[in-house]
């Protein structure tokens, strides 16, 4: 029986494809660091029966029009704003991801990122780089501390709720604001639930986890950082565009808000004259919450198992629709 065509949008080691070859036919785009052209993806797509693609791939309704063989997409990523599910879903086209096996590694990076923002960690790294520490000092980089202070998680999913563990071992009150209420968080994690206004005015750190939607565009707006406390510290390893950036600078620039640490932009990659890489407060990263090896492997891994329980007519094992 003919295999079918799965088209990967990057190249990927050989021993994660070789397990599956048998059973599948894969055309990849042979570049590691290059996203794959809109054209050539276009082209691509016409014969494919699958697709395993990034989410630097805009999978919209006119790249699934051009997929009449289309059966499956597996996205790289628990988050999935990249895929118009609506266009996917009429097409009878089944969308996975890649969650559970990201979510610890993920919150391991968001804690990195809480802490190095707020000890100033990179700062006082290219400080020494930079060769201007001649002298101890009282207040030489001094920060802010993270044990007892309180953390407002705003998207209290898998994610979430792995960053109020490791706050419970700082020893940190936790808040959470999310579409409904969660009773594991608030039994097992002691979580007070809150409504986002509340949870912005209380936070000393304000951690975004939440997915991008209509409704979370630009969630923290003008608005949002002028609620939260002069002192406080915003975490987003969610998605940029949950952020008006240019408030985000704004607030940061006017010491609205004491500090921020970014994962993610509204616009990637971002370059050095990006205005939030020029202020000593910010600490970005180029979107690695996930990017352990072993996650990343074990990512792939899924997405390989998705494609192959498509085919072989057990269904899809994390999917995010029901076509
Ligand atoms: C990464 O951002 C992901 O959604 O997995």
């Amino acid at each position: 029986m003919k295999k079918p065509i799965i088209y990967i949008t990057r190249k990927i080691p050989d021993e994660i494809l070789a397990p599956y070859q048998d059973s599948l036919d894969f055309r990849m785009w042979e570049e590691e660091d290059i996203p794959v052209p809109r054209n050539v993806l276009l082209q691509e797509v016409k014969e494919a029966d699958g697709v395993l693609c990034l989410l630097t791939e805009n999978m919209d309704r006119e790249l699934f029009e051009n997929a009449p063989q289309l059966k499956v997409v597996a996205n790289m990523a628990v988050g999935y704003d990249n895929i118009d599910l609506e266009a996917a879903r009429e097409r009878n086209v089944i969308v996975t991801n890649t969650p559970d096996v990201l979510t610890e590694t993920t919150a391991d990076l968001a804690f990195s990122l809480l802490t190095a923002t707020s000890r100033r960690v990179v700062e006082a790294n290219d400080y020494i780089r930079a060769g201007k520490w001649n002298h101890w000092s009282p207040y030489l980089m001094a920060g802010s501390d993270i044990h007892g202070k309180k953390v407002g998680i705003v998207g209290m999913g898998r994610i979430g709720e792995s960053i109020a563990r490791r706050a419970n071992g700082f020893g940190m009150p936790i808040m959470y604001h999310n579409r409904s209420r969660k009773p594991s968080a608030e039994n097992d994690l002691g979580a007070t639930y809150m409504d986002f206004d509340e949870l912005l005015r209380e936070a000393d750190f304000v951690v975004s986890v939440i997915p991008l939607t209509t409704e979370t565009r630009k969630l923290f707006n003008e608005d949002a950082f002028e609620k939260m406390k002069t002192s406080a510290i915003f975490i987003n390893v969610s998605r940029g565009g949950v952020v008006d950036e240019k408030a985000l600078y704004h607030a940061l620039n006017e010491n609205t808000i004491h500090a921020a640490g970014l994962d993610v932009f509204e616009e990637e990659p971002i370059d050095a004259d990006h205005p939030l890489v020029k202020l000593d407060n910010v600490v970005c990263l180029p979107h690695i919450g996930s990017a352990s090896v072993e996650t990343r492997t074990k990512m792939l891994h899924l997405c390989m198992d998705n494609l192959l329980a498509v085919f072989s007519g057990e269904g899809p094992i994390t999917p995010v629709n029901n076509p």
